[in-house]
């Protein structure tokens, strides 16, 4: 994909364009909302100054134009199991600590703040440290109840996570992330999780249907290659939700999911568009040979977008897992 965002090599960090600004700045193509320049790598673009071994990196105006859609589609019904069990814990001195892992631009927590009492202190964890200084800038401030928010950030790998990094955790979440993880890593994710008592929101991912209205023959084949190619390399892509709820049960935690699905319709087309994009061109990365077919139908997918006349739902499901408190009865 083209026009590779530049990281700010003396720590700077632009003015967050607005989503609209996004994507009309690179030539159309957003980086990081579509697939991995090369086979073998993970599912977004590479920046121009990573190295081929560096993971992907995410770009914050494709974080910024989902966050809307992210915040509409997001199961509101797992929140009131999560606030009783919050509420059921030993008051501690600054509130509640919440690990958002994978956090982005900190989408998650702008939305997850607001909607619980009490004081919080969140612990955001990423490797990307351009993201990171996204994600502190615009932290979120207050509570449901007006008590104060606090932040701070953590920069490392969350395939390392130990149940010490989670030590006298309340909460943790992670927002469109499992599915850009390995078996192996979401059994991390999972016994760290267990092992600190804490739960666990892990929102988001991706469930590997999506709706287009209208409908065209092609939709079937270009969805399988997408799937296909999010389980390149070992990543669980749509499989990631149900390897979750294995690996949370096993480890004594009670599960819950919940669907949530973006629902795109005219008012969401500069997201659309970017999303069809990456959609179409990670299919054909994995199968070369629908290249001509799939030109012609990402060209009439998107004069249909910018038309008003193109719907898509992209099926997600939300994960509540209400592991064991540490040192106590469930
Ligand atoms: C699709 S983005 C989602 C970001 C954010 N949670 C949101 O919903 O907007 C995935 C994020 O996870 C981070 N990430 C992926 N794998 C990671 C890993 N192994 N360790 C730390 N961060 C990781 C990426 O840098 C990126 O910020």
């Amino acid at each position: 994909m083209t026009n590779p965002v530049t990281t700010h090599q003396n720590g700077t960090i632009p003015a967050q364009p607005g989503p609209r600004e996004a994507a009309e700045s690179m030539d159309g193509v957003i980086p990081g909302a579509g697939p991995s320049g090369k086979p073998g790598s993970r599912p977004t673009v590479k920046l121009r100054e990573a190295g081929p071994e560096d993971p992907p990196r995410y770009a914050p105006e494709w974080l910024q134009l989902r966050e809307p859609a992210d915040a509409a589609a997001r199961a509101h019904d797992l929140l009131d199991p999560l606030r009783i069990r919050l509420a059921n814990l030993p008051g501690k001195p600054g509130g509640v600590v919440i690990h958002d892992l994978g956090c982005g631009t900190g989408s998650m927590g702008r939305w997850l703040a607001p909607c619980l009492d009490g004081a919080q202190h969140w612990i955001l964890h990423d490797r990307d440290p351009y993201l990171l200084h996204f994600a502190a800038v615009a932290s979120p401030r207050s509570a449901a109840d007006g008590s104060r928010v606090t932040v701070e950030t953590r920069r490392g790998d969350i395939a390392r996570l130990t149940p010490d990094a989670l030590q006298g955790a309340s909460l943790v979440t992670a927002s469109a992330l499992l599915d850009v993880l390995t078996r192996e890593e979401i059994g991390t994710l999972a016994a760290a999780c267990a092992g600190a008592g804490c739960p666990a929101l892990l929102t988001l991912s991706v469930a590997g249907r999506v709706e287009l209205t209208p409908s065209h023959p092609l939709d079937a084949e270009i969805g399988q290659a997408f799937n296909e190619h999010q389980r390149r390399d070992g990543l669980l892509g749509p499989d990631a939700v149900t390897a979750a709820a294995e690996a949370f049960s096993e480890n004594g935690a009670t599960v819950r999911l919940h669907p949530s699905p973006w629902r795109l319709g005219p008012d969401q087309a500069a997201l659309t568009e970017q999303w069809l994009r990456g959609w179409v061109g990670a299919a054909v990365e994995q199968r070369p040979e629908l290249r001509a077919e799939a030109d012609a139908y990402l060209a009439e997918r998107l004069a249909a977008c910018a038309a008003g006349e193109l719907r898509v739902t992209v099926h997600h499901t939300d994960l509540l897992a209400l592991c064991r408190p540490a040192g106590g009865a469930s």
